[in-house]
């Protein structure tokens, strides 16, 4: 079995993040979206990668690097604009030839991974093995309803009216019965090219869909909430190390990861929380749930619920929480006389001050 990765897509509902970096490149618990789409797959014993980009295709080349760390081997795609899941499916026919393969949104987290649903698919073989997950606003996905075997019976694109609160989520088991549905199918509404659309194809000449539960925690990390929230959750399962150097007079309870090059002195860190590689934290306090990128500097600062990206800085601010910082972005006290809070913040950036 392959594996097909969607890492094009613009992320408008990412800004600022992806004004100049693609949202799969978004870190969270230490490493971006991507990374831990690939572990998944690496960890479903999939080891042959395609991975669609589009125009940040360079970048997401630089994060994935020699992926090879991660036995798999990866081969780049490029879609020339957005036009939709199935379309990435069209355009990897070469990629894909006949063998299996799963479909995963490169921006989907899959706490736990999908390994159940890989061996599940792997055992049936049907020609098309979805992941599903109860949502709470089922007019924003795919939706599946099913019939008491688990078969999915219909399929419908973010219905106005759902009859079922399954979502679809971002990994799609196929045999390559699907390369006839997506060469069938027209554009959407929204002109792309549906992947909804070509299972409900497939379901519609009677081809064996079927559906299976994902109980775990599942973000696709459409919003800034779902990226804190996913970083919340993937840390709680980090195992804690100490590379980096942590004074005496530092404390340190719960699960805490410090990279090597990290220095932590005078300071509080409760876990979960990541300190990053070259990370210098000097009298403050960082953490419950907190990611803090590399190269970062945080003096006199209490920051929890939070991320921080590479080279981000922190200097005499105290509660700080539920806060994404981008990278090299700083965050300072005000001069002691100044009588306003002092903004340069970048285009579509969001800013909620407390007085
Ligand atoms: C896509 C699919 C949708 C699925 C969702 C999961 O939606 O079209 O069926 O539920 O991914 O992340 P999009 O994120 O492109 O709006």
């Amino acid at each position: 079995m392959k594996a097909l990765v969607l890492s094009g897509g613009a992320g408008t509902r990412l800004r600022p993040f992806t004004h100049n970096s693609p949202k799969q490149l978004v870190p969270v618990a230490g490493k971006p979206v991507l990374l831990h789409a690939l572990e998944a797959i690496a960890a479903a014993g999939i080891t042959d990668v395609g991975i669609i980009v589009g125009d940040s295709g360079k970048a997401i080349a630089e994060a994935v690097g020699n992926a090879s760390y991660l036995g798999i081997s990866v081969e780049y795609i490029v879609q020339s604009e957005p036009r939709g899941l199935a379309h990435c499916v069209l355009i990897a026919r070469d990629f894909l030839d006949a063998d299996d393969f799963v479909m995963y949104l490169g921006d989907n987290i899959f706490v736990g991974g999908i390994g159940s649903a890989a061996a599940e698919f792997r055992r049936t073989r049907p020609a098309a093995h979805l992941v599903v997950t109860k949502v709470a606003n089922p007019s924003q996905y795919g939706i599946a309803e099913l019939d008491g075997a688990g078969r999915v019976t219909r399929l419908q694109e973010k219905p106005a009216h759902p009859n079922s609160d399954l979502a679809v989520t971002g990994a799609y088991f196929f045999t390559p019965e699907i390369h006839e549905a997506v060469r069938s199918i027209e554009p959407s509404g929204r002109g792309e090219l549906e992947i909804t659309d070509a299972v409900q194809f497939l379901i519609e000449r009677r081809r064996t869909v079927t559906a299976q539960l994902f109980t775990g925690h599942w973000a696709d990390t459409g919003t800034l909430g779902d990226l804190l929230e996913c970083n919340r959750v993937l840390l709680e399962a980090i195992a804690p190390a100490t590379h980096g150097l942590v004074d005496h007079r530092s404390q340190i309870s719960g699960p805490v990861i410090v990279e090597a090059g990290a220095v932590v002195r005078r300071s509080t860190i409760t876990g979960p929380a990541i300190i990053g590689a070259g990370s210098v934290i000097e009298d403050s306090r960082v953490g419950p749930f907190t990611s803090i990128g590399r190269g970062c500097q945080l003096r006199a600062a209490d920051v929890e619920y939070s991320i921080l990206l590479d080279d981000a800085s922190v200097f005499d601010v105290s509660a700080l929480a539920g806060s994404i910082i981008g990278k090299g972005g700083q965050v300072r006290r005000a001069h002691k006389d100044a009588a306003a809070h002092r903004l340069l913040i970048g285009d579509d950036s969001h800013v909620e001050v407390s007085a």
